[in-house]
């Protein structure tokens, strides 16, 4: 395992500490929140953990959840979710983070709102003093929508990037496509946020503005936790 996977795996499965038994746990996406999945996998195993229900924030969680053996629900099911462990792409001194580089930020965002706690898991090379300094700000947009969407984004200062994977346009979960945005940093996320849901067939974005309750980070002296 590289450095940086065990700084990752030791970020997620300290955040497992906090899950209990009988918790409904939203199962986040990437390659630090697979480390909580197997985890949690490993406690129900071991019966160390009992009564829990994941709740997948992408297919490929999914799959390796059933892999692992985590039982899974929807939020038809379970509309309240305990708590989210879930990666991030950078992360501000105010828990306010970038996600989706992996694809799978709608998902995500609906079951970071429907928490009651998303605890953020990732290694310190995510943590920057401004968002959108290193990371782009993924749009997920419907495929009908990519010229005018792309277009307009390009207007509030973004270089717009169309996502390809393996040389095709990258298609999410949803079925849509995402246009990676580009800033020299965001002094005002919040504003952004605003202009960029303001545009039609824009279905989310990957600022989560106010939504993480703490961050669980790990470095080279050791684990610390963030809170908001
Ligand atoms: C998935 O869509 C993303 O939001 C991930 O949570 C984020 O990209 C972090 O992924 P890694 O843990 O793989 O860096």
């Amino acid at each position: 395992m590289s450095d940086s996977d065990t700084l990752k795996r030791e970020a997620a499965e300290r955040a497992v500490t906090y899950i209990q038994s009988g918790m409904v746990v939203g199962l986040g996406t990437g390659s630090t929140a697979v480390f909580a999945v197997r985890r949690i996998g490993a406690l129900l195993a071991a019966g160390e953990l009992q009564g829990i229900v994941g709740i997948p924030t992408a297919e490929v969680t999914a799959r390796e959840a059933e892999r692992c053996g985590v039982p899974l629900g929807s939020l038809d099911d379970y509309p309240a979710v305990d708590i989210t462990i879930d990666g991030a792409d950078e992360i501000d001194p105010r828990l306010n983070l970038i996600k989706g580089l992996g694809g799978a930020l709608l998902r995500e965002k609906i079951v970071a709102a429907a928490s009651r706690r998303l605890i953020i898991v990732a290694d310190e090379s995510k943590r920057v003093a401004q968002l959108a300094t290193r990371a782009p700000v993924p749009v997920e947009v419907i495929p009908f929508a990519r010229r005018p969407a792309a277009d307009y984004l390009a207007t509030l200062g973004a270089r717009v990037v169309e996502r390809q994977r393996d040389g095709r346009t990258f298609i999410t979960d949803e079925g849509n496509i995402i246009l990676d945005c580009h800033f020299a940093g965001l002094a005002d996320p919040a504003a952004m946020a605003a202009r960029i849901r303001a545009q039609p067939g824009v279905v989310e974005h990957g600022l989560f503005l106010g939504m993480a309750a703490a961050a669980v980070v790990a470095g080279a002296s050791g684990v610390v936790v963030l809170s908001a």
